[in-house]
């Protein structure tokens, strides 16, 4: 049975900031509250031209480009988001286009923060199943478009950004070992968007009522998040036929430093096992772990070798964690040059386009 490695990484944020003392000039709150209560100093902000697909594909390229794989080589495309540009297409589809990924399938999966883990899950069962042999996940959020700036108690939480995993089969051992995923839609309620869908769909009432936003019970959610990030970090760990202490480190969602602290001292672990950079990011929900994962491997954090936990909460509610081995770029020949491939995405869009259009005038004039 093939292993599923993570083999490419890449990450994307806005470059616009938008500090606590940002924050302070539009709502009721403070540097020192925020970063007492949260651990957040700042986030990324998506610009009027920045959407999960464009976050997305830059980090997408700069996965593929450490992997060494071309996007004509991928088997399958996962973007894992909550604030997806449309409800359909999916915005997988919009990445697959731009990648110019002409084999792969594509779709979106929902599990808010939880997204990223879900997502790696069923790419490296695809993998393991020997269906497919490379697969893409990317997490990518722009929820800044989904949030009343007049709330202070969700303003000063989300950020924007994108992370993308290629991972790729090999008979090597190690990648993934291990996953768990767990569901409670009893507790829906206490984290939603509900406008928009097919319940409410938009109108003046909907608008009015700020039923695009996100609504969201705090004190529940972090009362949930407290209880599951150790238990689904032991979890994982167990999965994996490990033990805590052969655990290099914990890549959690980065939702509030509180959570995180309570989850170190739930496995009985030092903060310093934990990657953390919330207070640079905010949370960027399905997006945070890979983001996370980027910076610490480009530090030197996270080497080969090294086994970790990403861990992950959100709404659902879900929440879920996957053990891997990290292992880096399986050796290949040759580079593939990203600026090629964005050149060829767009002309082959653009060909599909004007084909689809001949088809179209060509079927008329048939009928
Ligand atoms: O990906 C999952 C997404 N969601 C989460 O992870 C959310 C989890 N929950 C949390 O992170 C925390 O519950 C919050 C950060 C949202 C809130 O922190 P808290 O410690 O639970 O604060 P609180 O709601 O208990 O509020 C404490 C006080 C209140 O004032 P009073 O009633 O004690 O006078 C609030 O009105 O702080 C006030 N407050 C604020 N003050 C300044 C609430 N928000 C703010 C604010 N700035 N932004």
């Amino acid at each position: 049975m093939p292993y599923a490695h993570i083999t490419g990484w890449g990450m994307a944020v806005p470059e616009a900031v938008l500090t606590n003392d940002d924050l302070s000039k539009i709502v009721d709150t403070n540097d020192a509250w925020i970063r007492e209560r949260t651990g957040i100093r700042e986030r990324r902000v998506a610009r009027e031209n920045e959407f999960p697909s464009t976050l997305g594909v830059e980090a997408s390229f700069k996965a593929l480009q450490v992997a060494n794989v071309r996007p004509t080589d991928l088997d399958l495309i996962i973007c894992t988001t909550s604030s997806p540009e449309y409800i359909f297409p999916a915005t997988a589809c919009l990445i697959q286009d731009q990648l110019g990924a002409t084999k792969a399938g594509a779709f979106d999966l929902l599990a808010a923060c939880t997204g990223f883990i879900f997502a790696m899950n069923m790419a490296a069962q695809a993998i393991r199943s020997g269906s497919i042999k490379t697969a893409l996940v990317v997490g990518s959020e722009t929820l800044s478009r989904f949030i009343d700036w007049k709330d202070r108690t969700t303003c000063i939480l989300f950020g924007d950004g994108a992370g993308a995993f290629v991972l790729q089969a090999s008979d090597k051992p190690g990648g993934v070992l291990s996953a768990v995923m767990h569901s409670d839609g009893s507790g829906g309620d206490s984290l939603s968007l509900p406008g928009g869908g097919s319940r409410f769909p938009a109108t003046e009432a909907t608008v009015h009522e700020g039923k695009h936003y996100i609504q969201m019970d705090g004190k529940e959610v972090f009362r949930f998040a407290t209880r599951v990030m150790a238990s689904a970090t032991q979890e994982a760990v167990d999965a994996a036929g490990l033990t805590l202490d052969q655990i290099r480190w914990i890549v959690p969602h980065q939702a509030n430093i509180r959570i995180i602290d309570a989850a170190a001292r739930g496995l009985k672990l030092p903060m310093e096992r934990f990657v953390v950079n919330i207070d640079r990011y905010g949370n960027t929900s399905t997006a945070s772990i890979p983001i996370a994962m980027v910076e610490a491997v480009e530090k030197g954090q996270i080497q080969a070798g090294d086994k970790l936990v990403m861990v992950g909460f959100g709404a659902g509610l879900t929440w879920g964690a996957l053990a891997a081995e990290w292992t880096g770029p399986i050796p290949s020949k040759g580079h593939i040059r990203p600026e090629q491939y964005r050149l060829f995405g767009r002309l082959r869009s653009l060909v599909r386009r004007t084909i689809r259009f001949i088809e179209g005038l060509l079927y008329r004039r048939e009928l």
